[in-house]
């Protein structure tokens, strides 16, 4: 099967049966989400700066190219993180890189509202915000090998069998978060699920655009603080895993083929 097909296929696997069927029109096929959209209480502080600071920092979801260096306005390392929670560690790593520029995208308005303030708060120049589904931001808006690099970090869960479908890391997606980075690019990823760091080895391990840097688990790097929920996650007595690949350098040839196939 062709990449592009497998890709379309994996990301719009098993159509939502809550799809919207019309009036006799045919069904429209949607990818399974990887998040449900929670209303969770969002505090005045997260929606007054939510507010202020999306009309600055925030980038609308549209299903065209961004062009990245109009969008910092500068030519700089673009680093995604997705799914970043309330934030802090975004805004702590983004602090401590001014010469990298940082995109995060997350669905929860508390936690984009809680991002928004810690930029406001620490005058960050780097960092901007798309409040939407990443797999939609990934295939529509990131240009083919634009980033160097990939932040996910404890992405959610869903320990039940049955809901093993909507976990993020899946090989469909990994292909596309592939293409979009350059080749030498990172993917660094991290969990207190083993039987999801388990997954994540298995899926990225197999993606032939990508190679390990550590032979199995990574040591987890200086540079990532620890996150609102991996701190939970160790409270509850679960371990870490960290996996950092990379995009391999001699994947140039792909990486035409794939631009082509994602385009
Ligand atoms: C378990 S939380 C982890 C948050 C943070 N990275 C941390 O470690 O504290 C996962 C986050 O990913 C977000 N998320 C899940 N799927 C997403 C998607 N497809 N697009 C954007 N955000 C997503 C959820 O809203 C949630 O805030």
């Amino acid at each position: 099967m062709a990449v592009q097909e497998s890709v379309a296929a994996g990301l719009e696997a098993g159509v939502d049966a809550s799809a919207d069927m019309g009036s006799g029109t045919a069904p429209r096929a949607r990818h399974i989400r990887s998040f449900v959209r929670r209303q969770g209480r969002v505090s005045n502080a997260q929606q007054r700066y939510h507010q202020e600071m999306m009309a600055k920092i925030g980038v609308p979801y549209a299903a065209a190219r961004l062009d990245l260096d109009m969008l910092f306005g500068r030519v700089a390392p673009r680093i995604l993180e997705i799914g970043f929670g309330m934030g802090e560690t975004s805004a702590a790593i983004a602090a401590l890189h001014p010469g990298n520029d940082y995109l995060g995208i997350e669905v929860h308005t508390p936690g984009v509202g809680s991002l928004c303030k810690l930029v406001a708060e620490r005058g960050l120049h780097n960092q901007r915000i798309v409040q939407h589904d990443a797999v939609e931001v990934l295939r529509d808006m990131l240009p083919p090998a634009s980033l160097a690099g990939v932040h996910i970090f404890f992405p959610d869960p869903w320990p039940k069998l049955r809901h093993h479908k909507r976990r993020l890391l899946q090989a469909p997606f990994v292909a596309l978060l592939a293409s979009r980075l350059q080749p030498g690019g990172y993917l660094h990823c991290a969990t207190d699920w083993e039987d999801y760091a388990q997954q994540m080895l298995a899926v990225l391990s197999a993606e032939t655009l990508l190679e390990n840097t550590a032979s199995g688990y990574a040591p987890r790097p200086e540079h990532r603080p620890q996150t609102r929920f991996e701190q939970r996650g160790r409270r509850l007595g679960h371990g870490v895993w960290d996996l950092v690949f990379r995009r391999r350098l001699d994947s140039l040839q792909a990486e035409n083929d794939r631009q082509d196939e994602f385009a």
